[in-house]
């Protein structure tokens, strides 16, 4: 239930932008808040900007929309706003959603991503995802489906992990040149969930450069990451449970960072990864 909760705090907040995934299991609650935002008066449907994903398991071309189709009734919408394929590597299909063998090794399984990327393009055709991208993919990756002989849509964005201290420079710039978003996660540095991630890499809210250039607006060095993050052009998708800081993430359209601020906050980049996504 705290994810319904959450996601109505936010609607009420202002928040348009929803990031969601079969995987995260909380599609049901997403959808009833949506739904009862709705019901309410306060958003209507196309208010919304709701981002679903295609698990590992579900790359076969044919099972790319049954699987969108399956997300659509948990969450009781007609369309999500924008459907990624979540990870370039595919698992193997069934309902373990992390296969693995008798030696606890994952089991992969062999697709084509242009294939799949085919059948994303078809689920747009029928109007059950108004866009389409992916997330997790390197240039290679993304070359690999913007040189696709027989192209129909490009991928609108590619989300990856993206913050001060993982800036992405290189991936930005050959974003930016092709017209595709990049959607940062982890904008704040993530839970530090270490069944998930690196801790080796320290704490961002800790650090001493965003805290500084917060004292001096009154904003905190959340406030400050995801200020820095849509000044670069980087949408960002912050997490939190707690009513407060929900609030306090959506505060950051009444400041702006020098450009010295930004070249200050650049330079902190570690080119390390929170999210190392060994599989
Ligand atoms: P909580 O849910 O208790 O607010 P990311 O968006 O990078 O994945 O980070 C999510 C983590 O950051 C969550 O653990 C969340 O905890 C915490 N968090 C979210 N907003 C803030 C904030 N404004 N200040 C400090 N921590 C925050």
């Amino acid at each position: 239930g705290s994810c319904l909760e959450s996601v109505k705090i936010a609607i009420d907040t202002g928040y348009r932008h929803i990031d969601g995934a079969f995987v995260y299991y909380n599609e049901h609650e997403v959808g009833q808040a949506i739904r009862e935002k709705i019901a309410e008066g306060r958003i209507k449907r196309e208010d919304i900007f709701y981002c679903g994903k295609l698990w590992n398991t579900c790359h076969p071309p044919e099972l790319v929309r049954p699987t969108l189709e399956k997300t659509l009734k948990i969450l009781q919408l007609d369309y999500v706003d924008l459907y990624i394929i979540e990870l370039p590597m595919a698992f193997k299909p069934g309902d373990a959603i992390y296969p693995k063998d008798e030696n606890g090794k994952f089991i992969y399984h062999e697709t084509d991503l242009c294939a799949t990327w085919e059948a994303m393009e078809a689920c747009k055709d029928a109007g059950l995802a108004k866009s389409i991208g992916v997330s997790n993919f390197n240039r290679r990756q993304l070359e690999m489906i913007l040189n696709k002989p027989g192209l129909k849509y490009k991928p609108v964005s590619n989300q990856v992990e993206c913050h001060p201290y993982f800036t992405q420079p290189k991936l930005l710039e050959f974003c930016r040149q092709h017209d595709i978003v990049i959607v940062g996660y982890s904008p704040l540095g993530t839970s530090r969930d270490e069944t998930w991630v690196n801790v080796s890499s320290p704490p961002l809210l800790k650090d001493p450069v965003l805290n500084a250039i917060g004292k001096k607006y009154n904003k905190t060095a959340a406030q400050v990451a995801l200020r820095f993050s849509i000044q670069r052009g980087v949408v960002v998708i912050p997490k939190s449970f707690n009513p407060q800081r929900i609030r306090e993430n959506f505060q950051i359209f009444d400041f702006s960072l020098t450009e010295k601020e930004m070249k200050e906050i650049e330079a902190l980049n570690k080119n390390v990864r929170y999210v190392e996504l060994l599989m």
